[in-house]
């Protein structure tokens, strides 16, 4: 026997096998049993979720030869041609191929006939919102005047490209993607009737990755058992899929919490050295952070959730840059970098609280921690205080070019404070980290500015320092400035 895909093998038979579009089929039934089918009908919704299918119960309820039914014998002749696609009042058309405009002509002239057959004509055609607009006219006016025992069936996945005037004469169907548990079960009775042995774990990574297909859980399913070679493991399906275990993704998300952002490179550097798809990886990520959000929100416990909110932001942003790059790795590698900021984010409720009580404090908790012990040993310094030490550790504490700026600022100890002669550029980068600076200095600091460069410089824009790195944090750009 010819091997038959389990897509095509496993197609639902009658209402009770479809999953997932329980209004529909309730609604369809109680139509059939109640004598009021419509004459016109729109499918609408994503590839592979049961629109064909549907229409061929629905023919098939319309002419088994045990009577108009809402559940078909699946044996009679009528029931079996339907299934095979042989049954002459069944007509399907595809308005996508060229075939379909053809068809779609030799409709028209046989539209309003009644069944050779059967008791109904049923016509499905797919693909519905590729019409012409000449075919469409044709349809329009058939389903005006509707002719006794023709049903039509549009199935589309673009229902807005249907024209109103059609849509207001038909029955309108939303088809919903079912959810990984209907997935899921559907693919264990597929597996069971096949008698192939699975890891439950497995058949849940496949359900997740068919994302709500049931024609793509099936031909995935497929896929895997050959992969397989006759059974279905975790191990297998990820090697298939070409996706990293889940061990390194939970590790991953656990560095992620915790800021780690060494080991969340070299994960990133290992497994693109090992020839992962980083892209895949990556979703991995994007599945794992929503469903934290997610969970944490319906939990009420709303701890870091801005943090979370943040990463992915900036992680959503990374995946569709790396998926059109040829460079996965050093956009990944630049996102994790800028975790390093999301250290001195606070809640947004803590900061309201702080703006309303008027104590807005900049520095995070840990780094006012510090100032406060660092103010006791200065006091214990005072007498001793080397200038030299004080520049070191400023420009440690400040980061980036202060400690090179410091350097360059002459500097003169008064009685009562701290001259720091610098040029205006210096002064610039000074005054940006000054309370920084500050708390190394027992004195208060006066900047004092050289006057060289001064006039043309306060003609051109400055820009801070804090601009540059946020603009490049969010990779915005300035669309306004406000004049001093
Ligand atoms: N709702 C569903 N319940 C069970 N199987 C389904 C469902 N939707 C799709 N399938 C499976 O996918 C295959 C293709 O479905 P089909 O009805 O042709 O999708 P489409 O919505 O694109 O018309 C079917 O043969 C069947 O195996
Ligand atoms: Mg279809
Ligand atoms: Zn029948």
């Amino acid at each position: 026997m010819s091997y038959e895909a389990f897509s095509r093998k496993y197609r639902p038979k009658d209402f009770s096998q479809v999953i997932g579009q329980e209004p529909i089929v309730q609604t369809l039934k109680n139509a059939i049993d109640l004598d009021r089918v419509s004459h016109a009908y729109i499918f609408a919704g994503s590839r592979g979720i049961g629109k064909t299918t549907i229409s061929r119960i629905l023919a098939k309820c319309l002419n088994c030869e045990k009577g108009i039914t809402s559940e078909p014998c699946n044996k009679c002749e009528n029931c079996l041609e339907i299934e095979k696609g042989s049954f002459p009042d069944l007509y399907e058309i595809d308005a996508a191929s060229n075939r379909g405009i053809d068809d779609i002509r030799n409709l028209r002239d046989n539209i309003g006939y009644a069944p050779i057959k059967g008791r109904y004509k049923v016509y499905i055609i797919d693909e519905a919102h590729m019409l012409t607009r000449e075919a469409f006219n044709a349809l329009l006016k058939t389903l005006e005047e509707p002719p006794p025992r023709n049903i039509f069936i549009l199935a589309t996945t673009e229902l807005h490209k249907i024209p109103d005037t059609i849509k207001s004469r038909c029955q309108t169907f939303l088809f919903k993607q079912p959810n990984v548990s209907q997935i899921l079960k559907l693919m264990k009775e597929i597996l069971e009737k096949e008698n192939v042995p699975y890891e439950e774990e497995a058949l849940k990574i496949l359900a997740e990755e068919s994302e709500g297909g049931v024609r793509d859980s099936a031909s995935l399913l497929d896929q895997a058992v050959t992969f397989g070679e006759g059974k279905i493991t975790v191990e297998s399906v990820e090697k298939m899929l070409g996706i990293v275990p889940k061990s390194i993704v939970s590790d991953f998300m656990k560095n992620l919490e915790q800021k780690n952002i060494q080991e969340l490179l070299k994960t990133i550097i290992t497994l693109d050295k090992e020839g992962s798809d980083l892209n895949i990886f990556w979703k991995q990520v994007l599945n794992n952070i929503h469903n934290q959000l997610v969970e944490k929100v319906l939990s009420r416990k709303e701890e870091n959730i801005e943090d979370l909110i943040y990463i992915q932001s900036i992680f959503e942003k990374a995946y569709s840059e790396a998926k059109a790059s040829f460079n996965p790795k050093n956009i990944y590698t630049l996102a994790v970098l800028k975790l390093q900021y999301v250290k001195d984010l606070k809640p947004l409720s803590e900061v309201i609280k702080m703006i309303k009580s008027g104590n807005i404090q900049t520095a995070s908790p840990e780094q006012s921690k510090t100032k406060q012990t660092e103010k006791k040993t200065e006091t214990k310094k005072e007498e001793t205080f080397d200038l030299s030490k004080a520049i070191l550790k400023a420009g440690k504490e400040a980061g980036g070019i202060v400690a090179s700026t410091l350097k360059k600022v002459k500097i003169e100890e008064k009685e009562d404070k701290f001259i720091f002669n610098a040029d205006e550029t210096l002064a610039h980068v000074i005054n940006g980290k000054l309370n920084i600076i500050q708390k190394y200095f027992p004195k208060p600091i006066e900047i004092k500015t050289t006057t060289q460069k001064m006039e043309k410089k306060s003609k051109t824009k400055k820009r801070d320092e804090a601009v540059d790195k946020i603009l490049d944090l969010f990779q915005g750009k300035i669309i306004s400035y406000k004049e001093e």
